[in-house]
């Protein structure tokens, strides 16, 4: 291998380089900032260490770290999103040192974390905050070259802004999830196609007409539901929050306890970041068929410890389909061992919404370069700029304009006296 790396077939690099341009023809964003990384080398002198699913779009986003001067490591963030043609191309022809191989198993999992942490990293750059535990816990000694980090996903941001709270964390990490031009459309409409995609791709089953429950009504359930509806299926969701409840029903959906939407599910999908969400008392009721996937980050969601344990025989039926049977001759249907159905029966989010996503990972990159070191070992949001920009520069690769505010216009919305 040209460069230290451990992926599965360097011969597949060539297609890999054909997918990351066509994703790279949606991301006019990242493009432009490319582009300019290109000319002013805002990350000059930077080791990243990256652990993100390896897709055409995060190639994408290292190539443009690459262009901003950083030398870049990357490993995966979940051991069934590797796309291996992606992760060839980007260790045989870009030069990046690359670890992550489609289904690697735990132990190389974490391995690949550790050699991507051997570079030293000064920046971290996280979806799910795997590289900032493993820091905490197994590699302390690398934090005294780090500078700061950066949170892709709700789940990550959750991990650390608790360790920020017990006093633990040990350098500033910037929650990339948080700005709006991340959460409200990757979360939401990045979540909502992928996740119809992986499901429609591993069963081939038709949603109209179906009861599709989807536990949880953050940002990705909401687009789940929105999707599923729209492919003609009646969309139960089910709900811990009442303020995400009750806007579930104002959005028109049925709200129920899992318990209750078990026994008329035809496909469950769980998008809630909590463990234990479909357990033993939820298999006992479901209906023979029943389809179950999760689209959140870890693959806590559906206990499966305990199907595994009530089934009489568990085997794998089709593509990312294992199959589980009950005593009682029921059978259960889990996709993607549920891990993010979105990822590993799909290619995840599209490259338009991945575009604004990696475009604030790009320009929190940069501006930790810049100012990282004066942060504390706090949370931080992604600056209000930044996000702002990123808004601005997607709405021009759109070719869409929006209406200024004129001066007195400006005035009115800054003004407390003046009336009707
Ligand atoms: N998370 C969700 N979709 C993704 C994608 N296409 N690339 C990288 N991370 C993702």
């Amino acid at each position: 291998m040209p460069v230290e790396s451990e992926v599965k077939d360097l011969a597949l690099a060539e297609r890999g380089r054909n997918r990351v341009e066509w994703a790279a023809q949606s991301m006019p964003v990242l493009n432009a900032i490319a582009k300019r990384f290109q000319r002013e080398k805002p990350l000059a002198g930077i080791r990243l260490a990256a652990c993100l699913h390896v897709t055409t779009e995060t190639a994408r986003l290292v190539q443009t770290l690459k262009a901003g001067g950083a030398t870049v490591r990357l490993c995966a963030s979940n051991p069934l999103s590797t796309q291996d043609d992606v992760a060839a191309f980007l260790a045989g022809e870009e030069g990046v040192p690359v670890f992550a191989i489609r289904g690697e198993d735990r132990d190389t999992y974490y391995r690949h974390i550790h050699q991507a942490l051997a570079m030293r990293p000064h920046i971290t750059m996280d979806d799910g905050a795997d590289l900032v535990s493993t820091i905490h816990s197994e590699r302390r000694e690398l934090q005294e070259e780090i500078i700061a980090g950066t949170e892709e996903t709700t789940t990550g941001v959750i991990r650390l802004r608790s360790m920020a709270k017990d006093g633990v964390l040990a350098y500033p990490i910037i929650a990339v999830n948080d700005a709006k031009t991340k959460h409200l459309f990757d979360n939401r409409y990045g979540t909502g196609q992928s996740t119809v995609d992986g499901i429609v791709r591993a069963t081939n089953r038709l949603l109209a007409g179906s009861t599709f429950v989807v536990s949880g009504y953050g940002w990705c359930g909401r687009g789940v539901a929105m999707r599923a509806r729209g492919m003609g299926a009646n969309v139960v969701i089910t709900e811990v929050e009442p303020l995400r409840a009750l806007e579930a029903v104002m959005d028109g959906y049925q709200i129920m306890p899992m318990l209750q939407a078990a026994k008329i599910g035809d496909l469950f999908c769980t998008v809630t970041g909590d463990i234990r969400v479909i357990r033993r008392e939820h298999f006992a009721v479901m209906k023979d068929g029943a389809i179950l996937c999760n689209s959140g980050h870890f693959n806590v969601e559906i206990d499966l410890e305990a199907l595994a344990g009530m089934a009489r025989e568990r085997r794998d039926i089709r593509d990312n389909v294992q199959v589980y049977t009950l005593p009682d001759g029921r059978r259960l249907n889990v996709l993607a061992e549920g891990r993010l159905v979105n990822l590993a029966a799909a290619e995840g989010h599209p490259p338009s919404v991945m575009d604004m996503s990696f475009a604030n990972q790009a320009l929190s990159a940069a501006y930790l370069a810049k100012n990282g070191a004066k942060l504390k070992k706090q949370v931080y949001e992604v600056p209000e700029e930044i996000d702002r920009e990123v808004a601005a520069l997607k709405l021009r690769a759109m070719a869409i304009e929006i209406d200024e505010l004129l001066p007195d216009q400006k005035r009115y919305l800054s003004s407390w006296d003046m009336g009707t």
